[in-house]
């Protein structure tokens, strides 16, 4: 598979704080890892996958690369291939929130040991904000990133308790943590947008009320700015 970055990939690298090895979580491709590497990001990845043909997909782009001697592969799921210590960041990308969860939840060793994490879920992100305090786990910052007409929402996290989070912070997550603010406005836009259409359809009485409250959470956020 030739090389392809993305607006959504850069802005994983460049919220990436230097550090002596990055395990990238689900590396598939093994896109991240190279970008990471190319940038300086790390001296070391640990590029790992829970399918060894997509592990092999990495393999490919980069086994041959000037970055050989500086990337391992593993198969295997989640953290439980990384040893407590092993890895200073750690990238887990384009999966959806509960797995994220599940992964960070099932190997507290290497959690704990790791010094910034930097995860993306692509749902269930209200489900994320409200579990991280209980894995010990805080959002230091967020960044909304727009590529191809659907929103990303990367979030740099941090061992340790953070303030609790309020029923509107978890849904639109907590302003003043988040980077790209014209990103997030316009995603907030096309929230209210969505929910609009949605409340139109929905007849039933509770369903209304839950999208009409998440509508006028999205408005307030939006028309506070
Ligand atoms: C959509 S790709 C994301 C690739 C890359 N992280 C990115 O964001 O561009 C998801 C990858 O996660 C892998 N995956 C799913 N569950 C996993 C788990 N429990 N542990 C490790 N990898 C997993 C899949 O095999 C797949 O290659």
């Amino acid at each position: 598979m030739a090389f392809v970055s993305s607006k959504r990939i850069e802005a994983i690298v460049d919220m990436a704080e230097n550090c002596r090895t990055i395990a990238d979580i689900g590396t598939d491709h093994g896109f991240i890892s190279k970008r990471l590497l190319e940038e300086g990001k790390t001296e070391n990845i640990i590029a790992t996958d829970i399918s060894a043909p997509s592990l092999r997909k990495a393999e490919n782009l980069l086994r041959d690369s000037v970055f050989s001697c500086r990337i391992v592969f593993r198969v295997g799921n989640g953290l439980q291939v990384i040893s407590p210590g092993e890895a200073d960041g750690i990238v887990i990308a384009g999966m959806g929130g509960q797995l994220i969860l599940k992964i960070l939840g099932a190997s507290p060793e290497v959690v704990g040991k790791a010094d910034w994490m930097i995860i993306s879920p692509q749902k269930n992100i209200y489900d994320v904000r409200r579990m991280l305090p209980d894995l010990g786990l805080h959002i230091e910052k967020e960044r909304i990133v727009e590529e191809d007409r659907r929103f990303y929402d990367h979030m740099f996290i941090r061992n340790g308790a953070s303030e609790p989070y309020s029923e509107e912070e978890l849904l639109t997550g907590r302003l003043s943590l988040t980077e790209d603010r014209d990103a997030f406005m316009k995603m907030a836009a096309h929230r209210i947008r969505s929910l609009e259409r949605i409340l139109k359809k929905v007849t039933d009485g509770d369903d209304r009320i839950s999208v009409a409250r998440e509508l006028s959470i999205w408005k307030k956020v939006y028309t506070e700015e």
